[in-house]
């Protein structure tokens, strides 16, 4: 088996990954992580009883769920993806007795404070190590602009925060940032605010709050780059995760790195706003043939992906903000290019889960791969289609897709070399069935 899990004591977790021989078959990715996020936020605050099927059970969105039940809504496991949750609604959620505590995740938190800031009572967020190491300041410095009452660590701009929530005022908000989690975050408060929020986005960026709001009953309008919430209560809905393209783009990078390679993805999320890493990938060589339909306003659809001779390109700018979680294993598909891979203006990849950009060229070069680190971004000096790669011992900085991506490179490594990465029990946070899937998928080994 590719991957072997191993006991890293103090570190979080441990991979050994060894060669696969051959890459075939046809999965499925588990669901969508920022739809999911979204689609338990969104069934809390309506009165009455939502369905979630194809959730994704990861600690990240379990910890959302747990937030919510924290504040008087009841959520039930019916199975692994399919998730029951009933609210008394928005003005009834009741006061949390403890510190909200959302782990590892950005997205929980960021969105979690749009919607506390415009409650009843009051309620302290916090997470783990690194989520506290993150920036609050883009979320809070705007809701204080709607009269948000929120202060905390480093004044307000890192967790632990307290909020004591209030009616708050609409604002139109330029979102400067190109954050999602940031524009989702402003919208959510809107809908107790006392006017329509509007968001302006210099840049597109993932859509699914939007889409989905209007789904729950909201008026959300959206004119060109504009978008607008009104204040107003939301409705229970019925409601289908599709699966998570960021995951699947590990499985993407390695059909097409694997000699003879040729996989399927079903059911994966394929919103124009999440697309543009399949975009980059194509225009670096890669065969991904793509399928698409509608499923509940998010488009759906099937990968097929070939083993290809891949060139190294300059990324265009800006296909960056709509493919920040996929750099990581991009640059593993740029050390398996011909040429020079330049990735810049992804600055935003230093305050994720880990300082990607350092953590991403560390493991890389560890493993015998030429890279430039640059503030903004790195330059990968491609060896393909087989790169002069060895094994190594590297941290992933307790960053779920820093393993994984490093998994992909693993798996193409000379046989008998070996690729030790610590810090790999994080992959829960997005991928539950990481392990057992890739070995499934790339389980032969030399
Ligand atoms: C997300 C937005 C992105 C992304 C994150 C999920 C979301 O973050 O990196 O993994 O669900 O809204 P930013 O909004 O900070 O760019």
């Amino acid at each position: 088996m590719p991957i072997d899990e191993y006991s890293g004591g103090q570190r979080n977790g441990s991979y050994r990954v060894t060669s696969s021989k051959s890459v075939s078959g046809c999965i499925r990715v588990p669901g969508d992580k920022s739809i999911s996020h979204r689609a338990v936020m969104m069934a809390s605050l309506a009165m009455g009883t939502s369905e979630i099927h194809g959730f994704l059970p990861s600690s990240d969105c379990l910890g959302t769920l747990l937030a919510f039940s924290l504040m008087g809504v009841r959520t039930e496991r019916i199975s692994e993806n399919h998730v029951r949750i009933s609210s008394p609604g928005a003005i009834s959620l009741t006061e949390p007795q403890t510190v909200l505590d959302l782990g590892n995740s950005g997205t929980a938190v960021r969105l979690l404070l749009g919607i506390l800031a415009g409650t009843n009572f009051h309620s302290v967020v916090t997470g783990d190590d690194s989520l506290r190491s993150r920036p609050m300041g883009r979320v809070t410095e705007p809701l204080s602009l709607m009269g948000a009452s929120i202060d905390g660590v480093a004044n307000g701009k890192r967790l632990p925060l307290a909020i004591r929530g209030r009616k708050l005022k609409a604002i139109t908000f330029l979102n400067e940032k190109k954050s999602a989690q940031v524009k989702s975050s402003i919208l959510l408060a809107g809908l107790s605010a006392d006017g329509p929020t509007t968001v302006i986005e210099p840049v597109a960026t993932r859509d699914h709050t939007e889409l989905m709001l209007p789904m729950f009953g909201a008026t959300c309008t959206v004119r060109g780059n504009e978008k607008t919430v009104h204040p107003g209560p939301l409705s229970p809905l019925d409601f289908t995760v599709p699966g998570d393209l960021s995951s699947a783009a590990f499985f993407m990078v390695l059909g097409l790195i694997t000699p003879g390679a040729s996989l399927t993805i079903e059911g994966v999320g394929l919103n124009p706003t999440r697309t543009a890493i399949i975009r980059i990938l194509q225009l670096m060589g890669g065969k991904i043939q793509v399928t698409t339909m509608e499923s509940q306003g998010e488009p759906v659809g099937t990968l097929h992906i070939q083993a290809s001779s891949l060139e190294g390109i300059e990324v265009p700018e800006e296909l960056i903000p709509q493919a920040i979680d996929e750099i990581p294993v991009l640059a593993v598909a740029a050390a398996f290019a011909k040429g020079r891979t330049i990735i810049k203006n992804a600055s935003e990849l230093r305050v994720k889960e880990s300082d990607r950009i350092t953590a991403i060229c560390q493991a890389l070069s560890s493993t015998g791969i030429s890279v430039t680190e640059l503030p903004d971004g790195l330059i990968v000096e491609g060896g393909g289609p087989a790169p002069k790669i060895h094994g190594a011992e590297i941290e992933s900085h307790n960053d779920h897709r820093i393993t994984m991506s490093m998994v992909v490179l693993g798996s193409r490594l000379p046989p008998g070399e070996t690729l030790l990465i610590h810090g790999t029990d994080f992959v829960a946070t997005s991928f539950p069935g990481f392990v057992e899937l890739f070995n499934k998928t790339a389980g032969i080994q030399n």
